[in-house]
């Protein structure tokens, strides 16, 4: 019920929006809201950037795109700063096709569909709302109807530039219904909706010998010639292609450049003069955003073709690569997963990450400085902190190459061979070792990779298992260790009793016979070892954390186990090492003794309450580091 209840609510706010006048009352509007005559252009970069801009080190960062778009920040902002908000403020470029060119599943198509459901709801708000000539089937512009020689005037009284000419459907109705009295003429609020094809329009080429022009531009409508007299009333005609549905808001061409020419050639009319030729008309005026997406090859055998040569000089291309960090793909999949049938099932941590590094990296290319490898260039690009290189050194590895991110592999295919997994073996949870498995199979039966590239991403794979080893090791150690942090305590406190004996020539006594005995120096060398303090240097090193110990005194302060980096470090490596024996014991022995089970059930019950595994992963990562540990 409570979705019904919604409809209904839906509903009643849509017709609360509703409003319908003259053309006298709408230029009241105008006047208090001039916003509401912009361009389709303006429009869409108002949306943009009323959903939120936000700046970091000089960089922007549109809201709008943040839900669905990750890991194109840059691309985004290139769009908006040199397309949208140019083309927004009636500069050339809004006279251009916008052709988004990437690789395949790069995001172009969820790139456009984005602007296409942002401005369906834009116009439901104040600051988008939209108004039309009432009965137009092209939605027109009301202003359309004041005349060129009084647009000068209108200029001067509201300031809002008047471009286009009225239609010659609305023109015959201004004379035929409203007797020329433009004033009286009903005007109307509209609400953009791709499903009712208002504003909102999608071309796609189809066969290109049977495909007609009157999809983009309308046809005539032969059964009601006889009724009008002629072909030239426009009465007869029907504005229903998808140039005049899109018309105030935006349409999508896809497939553009596999298209036949003759459809190029309207577009290009319409883009540069603003206008285009349908029907025996005069030329009928458009304002709308036109958007087409292409893949590089397509796009260099088309401007390698000649007769192309005026057409891409009207086009901007703008490139869509792929995102090149693996945080970012991480949150691809999981958005993906999250809208497929498999998204119930349990993802072990560090699942996606994996898989994202072996994507990052086959789309990566070989750093040209000599002391950088891939895995470090994954690292910088996704903001990790790697010893040797700061932001300058990643600013200079993207300057190495314009065309970085414009192959290797794309997000459908991990997800495909993700759920396929899933769905063969009939898993309710997997985890990177799948994962990776099924990318490998998957490359054998790639129909679109070479030899020598299925070796480079074999290699890859390799590169991702080695990741998650390390991945996989410390996140058990970490389970094991939480449960040692007295232990650790403890062992810092034996040490430096220890070190104060040794450094005062004194003895201690055993906390159980009450004997006294000297200094373990088995102990003390042990630790120390750890952090590569040699025996000549035991002793200078002993005596430094005595004086930082009384140092601590004077102050007041307590000496503990964070108080010493070196000290620290060594501790957990110590218990890092020690831990070594009981985790590759715990973790695989067949027949676990009581204590050992105690302890894996622990390690278990602590990496699914705080590190996300459920049962299954957990012992799956458990008997997978014990192998790694007896290797
Ligand atoms: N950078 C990205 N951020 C979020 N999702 C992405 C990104 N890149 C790809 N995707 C996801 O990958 C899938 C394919 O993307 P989409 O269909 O938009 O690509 P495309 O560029 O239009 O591909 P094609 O060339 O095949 O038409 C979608 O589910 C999309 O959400
Ligand atoms: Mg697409």
């Amino acid at each position: 019920m409570e979705i019904l209840r919604k409809i209904e609510k839906y509903r009643e706010e849509e017709e609360n929006l509703r409003w319908e006048g003259t053309f006298r009352e709408y230029l009241e509007i105008v006047k208090e809201q001039p916003w509401v005559a912009q361009s389709a252009h303006s429009r869409v970069y108002n949306m943009i950037r009323d959903a939120g801009i936000e700046e970091e080190k000089g960089k922007k960062k549109y809201t709008f795109f943040n839900s669905q778009l990750f890991g194109l920040e840059e691309s985004l902002e290139r769009l908006v700063e040199e397309y949208f908000h140019p083309a927004a403020k009636r500069l050339d470029v809004r006279k251009r096709i916008l052709l988004l060119m990437g690789p395949v599943s790069g995001g172009k198509s969820t790139l456009v569909t984005m602007l296409k459901r942002g401005l369906e709801s834009y116009s439901l708000t104040d600051r988008g709302a939209i108004y039309a000539i009432k009965g137009c089937p092209m939605h027109e512009d009301p202003l359309h109807l004041i005349p060129h020689h009084l647009r000068k005037d209108f200029y001067d009284e509201y300031g809002i530039r008047i471009e286009g000419n009225l239609s010659p459907l609305n023109m015959m109705r201004l004379e035929q219904e409203y007797g020329g009295r433009i004033e009286d003429v009903r005007v109307e609020r509209i609400f953009f909706s791709e499903d009712k094809r208002t504003g909102i329009g999608t071309f796609s080429p189809s066969d290109p010998k049977s495909q007609d022009i009157a999809d983009l531009t309308g046809s005539i409508d032969f059964s009601t010639i006889a009724e009008f007299g002629s072909e030239s009333d426009p009465r007869a005609y029907r504005f229903d292609g998808e140039l005049n549905k899109a018309n105030r808001g935006m349409m999508e061409f896809q497939e553009m450049l596999k298209c036949d020419e003759k459809f190029l050639w309207h577009l290009l009319s319409l883009t540069q003069e603003g206008n285009f030729k349908a029907g025996r008309f005069a030329l009928i005026s458009a304002d709308e955003l036109i958007v087409a997406h292409t893949n590089e090859t397509e796009y260099r055998s088309f401007i390698s073709n000649k007769k192309n040569e005026a057409l891409h000089s009207r086009i901007i291309v703008m490139p869509i690569p792929y995102n090149l960090k693996v945080s970012e793909e991480e949150k691809i999949y999981d958005k993906m997963i999250r809208e497929s049938d498999v998204g119930n099932v349990h993802i072990a941590p560090h699942t996606l990450k994996v898989a994202s590094m072996f994507t990052i990296l086959t789309r990566l290319k070989e750093p040209k400085k000599g002391d950088i490898d891939l895995v470090k260039k994954m690292r910088l690009y996704d903001g990790e902190s790697v010893e040797g290189y700061n932001s300058a050194d990643v600013v200079e590895l993207k300057k190495e190459y314009q065309d970085e991110g414009m192959s290797g592999i794309d997000p459908r295919y991990v997800i495909n061979r993700i759920s396929s997994t899933i769905i063969r073996k009939n898993m309710q949870s997997i985890n990177a070792l799948d994962v990776l498995r099924s990318l490998k199979e998957g490359l054998d039966q790639h129909p679109s990779i070479s030899q020598e590239q299925r070796e480079r991403y074999l290699n890859f794979i390799s590169v991702a298992r080695k990741e998650y080893d390390d991945i996989a090791k410390k996140e058990v150690q970490k389970a094991f260790v939480y449960s040692y942090e007295e232990s650790a305590k403890t062992l810092m406190d034996n040490y430096l009793d220890n070190v104060e004996a040794y450094c005062n020539k004194a003895k201690l006594r055993d906390p159980l016979t009450g004997e006294e005995i000297n200094p373990d120096e088995k102990l003390m060398r042990s630790i120390e070892e750890q952090i590569g303090i040699s025996e000549n240097a035991k002793k200078a090193f002993r005596e430094e954390i005595l004086i930082r110990i009384s140092a601590y005194a004077r102050k007041g302060k307590r000496f503990d186990y964070n108080s010493h980096d070196r000290l620290r470090e060594a501790i957990q490596k110590k218990l890092f090492a020690d831990l070594k024996d009981v985790v590759k014991i715990t973790t695989s022995t067949k027949t676990p003794d009581e204590t050992q089970l105690k302890k894996v059930n622990e390690v278990v019950a602590r990496l699914i309450d705080e590190h996300g595994y459920n049962s299954t992963s957990a012992n799956e990562l458990l008997r997978y580091v014990g192998s790694l540990l007896n290797r």
